[in-house]
């Protein structure tokens, strides 16, 4: 299982704050943001990583990241001219996904969720995960059955079929990177990850597990407080 870190965009909702750094640089409590989603990936026993950075920021990472050795890792990176999409990451990772399935995780997501046990045990098709939020119309929503199985999935829906949230974190199988390269941009000129999870789901290739424990997509103002919040207090139990 490979890892890819989408830490590319420019982040216009987090300005003043990314007009002379990327987002994913920005401190949460006493790391910079992506430390977060790299400590979730080795701590799933993803080791061999690819960073997907925007050009304007792209030495920053190379200075703070390196070789990935620090983190028990090995990092690659790639630069992403303009972003078109989540999904699009898998069409700059195609070179280094190579033959293996891999683990696709958004550079401004935080967990305290632990995904080995999931990420050991997948046995290919597409894996996603979902959080039960207040908020479900700022996310991909998805909709279960009374046996959990997922219905249906729709981005950003002005009427949420349910308060499940999908995270960003997706675990998917060497097929992945196929499907991208047929998939149709939407009307906004992307490449969708909920269409991508939308032919697995066709497919019937599709499971959903439900998380709990700390999620932030630390994009906004809100977000990023909160998150860096959380994080303190994390950290000031672990130190007692
Ligand atoms: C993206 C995805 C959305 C997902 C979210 C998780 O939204 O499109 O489906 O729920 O990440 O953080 P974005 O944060 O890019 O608006």
């Amino acid at each position: 299982m490979k890892g890819i870190i989408l830490a590319g965009g420019s982040a216009t909702r987090l300005r003043p704050l990314t007009w002379v750094t990327s987002k994913q640089l920005l401190p949460v409590y006493n790391k910079p943001m992506i430390y977060y989603p790299i400590e979730t990936l080795v701590k799933a026993g993803i080791t061999e990583i690819l960073v997907i950075v925007s050009p304007e920021f792209a030495g920053h990472y190379l200075n703070l990241l390196g070789t990935g050795k620090d983190f028990g890792a090995h990092f690659s990176f790639v630069v992403q001219p303009n972003p078109g999409g989540l999904a699009e990451a898998f069409l700059y990772g195609k070179d280094f996904v190579d033959d293996d399935d891999v683990t696709l995780i958004l550079g401004d997501n935080i967990f305290d969720h632990d995904f080995s046990s999931q990420i050991k045990n997948f046995k290919g098709g597409a894996k996603i995960y979902a959080k039960e939020v207040h908020d479900p119309e700022r996310y991909g929503v998805v909709e279960f059955d009374e046996k959990m199985n997922a219905l249906s999935i729709e981005e950003k829906p002005k009427k949420p079929k349910s308060n499940y949230a999908v995270v960003g974190l997706y675990t998917y199988d060497n097929r992945v990177v196929k499907f991208v390269e047929n998939q149709k941009r939407s009307e906004r000129g992307e490449l969708e990850i909920t269409d991508l999870n939308n032919i697995y789901l066709k497919k019937g290739e599709l499971s959903v597990d439900v998380i709990e424990g700390i999620w932030e997509d630390a994009g906004t103002f809100d977000s990023l407080l909160r998150a860096a919040n959380l994080m303190a207090e994390k950290a000031k139990k672990k130190g007692k």
